[in-house]
């Protein structure tokens, strides 16, 4: 059948599909590339270590977020989802790939930290349907949703369906705390026009950001800046993560009137 057009999700499907390969880095159909990027844990990969972003544990040093019900967006091993529990939040966390989910229960079993781990598509997951992949509960409210280093990963369209997510997920006065490439000096990730990203049918590995483009794509969903800033460059010893090719930035979604 060559007219199958019908639906947004028929045109995210197609959109997708002109980034195969890459693809596979943000569809539920493929989270193997995930699994083999897990597969070998001594890899030198900054976020292999077990060690929360600095940001994270400054806003709650700060007082700027407080325990309540946190989503983790894309957790990967699950460093920052088992600090977040420490700190008191109720955490549901998910991502594509068993590897990872599988590495986050252990940090998890060793640690006695308690988090829910949800291995699938976050956006499926979370999209609220009873009898659906996630069930009801993934679509909050939640009072924090957390991502470091899953946005930048996703390709243009899918912005729209990361806006939606917030949208319906994170509570009226909530937080939203982000980590992603920053653009410009220093920073990491392709800076090419959302354009030519289809026109190249690549993501060069990750989309750079500015921090006004980060604004604008926000604001969109009613989110406010707390505070938006490189991320502080960590030294090995250190308790936290941080690395200064990053943003960290906090969004405060507006109250209800
Ligand atoms: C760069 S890693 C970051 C992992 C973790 N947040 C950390 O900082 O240690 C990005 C993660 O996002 C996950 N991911 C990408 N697209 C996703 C999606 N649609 N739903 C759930 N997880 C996704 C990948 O499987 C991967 O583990």
């Amino acid at each position: 059948m060559h007219r199958n057009m019908r639906t947004t999700h028929d045109v995210m499907t197609l959109l997708d599909d002109l980034f195969a390969p890459e693809a596979h880095r943000w569809t539920a159909d493929s989270a193997s590339w995930w699994d083999d990027f897990y597969g070998d844990r001594s890899k030198p990969v900054p976020f292999f270590v077990d060690k929360p972003d600095e940001s994270l544990v400054s806003y709650a040093d700060r007082e700027l977020i407080t325990p309540g019900r946190a989503l983790d967006l894309g957790c990967g091993p699950g460093r920052n989802t088992l600090a977040l529990a420490s700190l008191g939040f109720d955490v549901d966390a998910i991502d594509l790939s068993p590897a990872a989910i599988a590495w986050a229960e252990e940090r998890a079993q060793v640690s006695g930290i308690e988090a829910r781990f949800h291995c699938g598509d976050a956006f499926v997951l979370t999209s609220g349907e009873v009898g659906g992949a996630g069930g009801a509960e993934l679509a909050g409210p939640y009072d924090l949703i957390h991502d470091s280093g899953c946005f930048h990963h996703l390709p243009p369209h899918r912005r729209i369906s990361y806006l939606a997510l917030l949208d319906r997920c994170l509570r009226p006065g909530g937080h939203f705390a982000l980590t992603c490439f920053a653009a410009g000096e220093g920073g990491m990730g392709s800076e090419l026009p959302d354009a030519e990203l289809y026109r190249q049918g690549s993501l060069g590995g990750g989309l750079a950001y500015t921090s006004e483009e980060l604004r604008d794509i926000f604001s969109v969903s009613g989110l406010t800046e707390i505070e938006l800033r490189r991320m502080r460059d960590e030294a090995p010893g250190s308790p936290v993560f941080g690395e200064s090719f990053l943003w960290t930035a906090l969004f405060r979604k507006a109250p209800r009137p």
